[in-house]
């Protein structure tokens, strides 16, 4: 079974009660319920960190081994070149994706560290946007 990760950067912990016109009302952990069940073929495992050298070394632990990561680093999508390094660093395709239509929002959103290596970028399509990232790895 191919082995999946999804990478969930800062505040998106509090998804649900976070900005819901923006991000939804959705708890992340009852999405992951439903993406887990749905996707029963793929072994989906989540990490979440509102620190940046903790997804950093979060990259480097699976980023040789797994198959597929999905990885909204959130406002580090932004600022972070050690984000973008990892990910330039590691051999497992990553399908960045964002909730929101980063493009459609202030200016500083519209640049990514990461979209250079992602195997793909995904944007726009609420919590969807995870599960059409997964679909990519099937
Ligand atoms: C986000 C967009 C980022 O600009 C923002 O900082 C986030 C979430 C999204 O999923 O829409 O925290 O990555």
């Amino acid at each position: 079974m191919k082995k999946i990760i999804i990478i969930n950067g800062p505040n998106l912990n509090l998804l649900g009660k976070r900005q819901p016109e923006v991000y939804g009302n959705i708890d992340f952990d009852i999405f992951l319920t439903s993406i887990k069940t749905r996707y029963n073929n793929l072994d989906i495992s989540y990490f979440q960190s509102n620190v940046e050298g903790e997804i950093i070394n979060k990259l480097h632990e699976i980023g040789f081994i797994y198959d597929g990561i999905v990885l909204n680093a959130a406002a580090y999508t932004h600022t972070s070149v050690g984000i973008g390094d990892a990910v330039a660093s590691i051999k497992v395709p990553v399908v960045e994706v964002h909730i929101s239509n980063i493009h459609s929002r202030e200016e500083f959103r519209k640049h990514s560290y990461i979209s250079k290596n992602a195997k793909g970028v995904i944007v726009g399509f609420g919590l969807d946007s995870y599960r059409l990232a997964l679909e990519t790895f099937l």
